[in-house]
């Protein structure tokens, strides 16, 4: 796998945040492989109107993709190819060993450079995982990395935060987001425009910052 460049972000403050997530992802791998086997909410939704930009058959990269479920399985039994990308080694296993169809690639998307462009990006659930700095870097990556007139599908914060960290099964995890209105503007500045943006869940007084959700077409 070619790198891109260490660390769009222009920070190495953010290494140990990112061992920090590896680590506590490989050590939950059960737990989250348990957790997470079907669609929440409208997340189905919103994975038919990224590939209904699909005129055929077409390759879908898969950006922090875990065990692969649901969201890879899928892509793939509508006959299209994955490649996954995951830091965590025990997730990315369960997908290697359930879904052998797909390509499942072991790196950070802070430095990973694929050797194709693709009809579709998914990255869900996982850019807020990775320090703000760096998110409109990816954007721009993303624009290139797609074909034109593909489409992108992630999710961000749901609300104006600073970073924190917070725990999953006993473990910790580091999370930054822009406020969603600033990620439309940036996705917009990367040629990308919003065919989905809503609120998924919204922000409580409490731990939950809220999760927002965007699809969008590379035009
Ligand atoms: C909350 S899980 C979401 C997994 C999957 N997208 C889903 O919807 O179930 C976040 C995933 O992103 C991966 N991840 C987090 N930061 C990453 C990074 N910088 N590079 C690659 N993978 C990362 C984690 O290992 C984990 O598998």
């Amino acid at each position: 796998m070619r790198h891109e460049g260490e660390n769009p972000s222009g920070r190495s403050c953010d290494r140990p945040n990112r061992a920090m997530n590896r680590a506590s992802y490989n050590a939950i791998a059960a737990e989250w492989d348990a957790a997470r086997t079907v669609f929440f909410g409208r997340e189905r939704d919103y994975l038919n109107v990224l590939l209904a930009g699909l005129a055929g058959s077409g390759c879908v990269l898969d950006l922090g993709c875990g065990t692969g479920r649901p969201i890879a399985e899928s892509v793939l039994r509508r006959g299209h190819q994955i490649v996954g990308v995951d830091q965590a080694e025990s997730l990315l296993e369960l997908a290697r060993k359930r879904f052998p169809d797909g390509t499942w690639l072991h790196g950070e998307i802070e430095t990973f450079v694929p050797e194709r462009r693709f009809h579709a990006i998914v990255c869900w659930d996982t850019l807020f995982h990775i320090d703000r700095a760096a998110h409109e870097t990816l954007f721009e990556r993303f624009a290139r990395w797609l074909l034109p007139g593909a489409r992108l599908m992630l999710t961000v914060g749901g609300s104006a935060h600073p970073a924190f960290v917070d725990t999953m099964f006993g473990q910790p995890f580091f999370y930054d987001s822009h406020p969603p209105g600033a990620v439309l503007e940036m996705l917009g500045r990367q040629g990308f425009a919003p065919l989905v943006s809503e609120l998924m869940n919204p922000p409580t007084s409490g731990r939950d910052k809220g999760r927002y959700a965007i699809v969008a077409s590379r035009t």
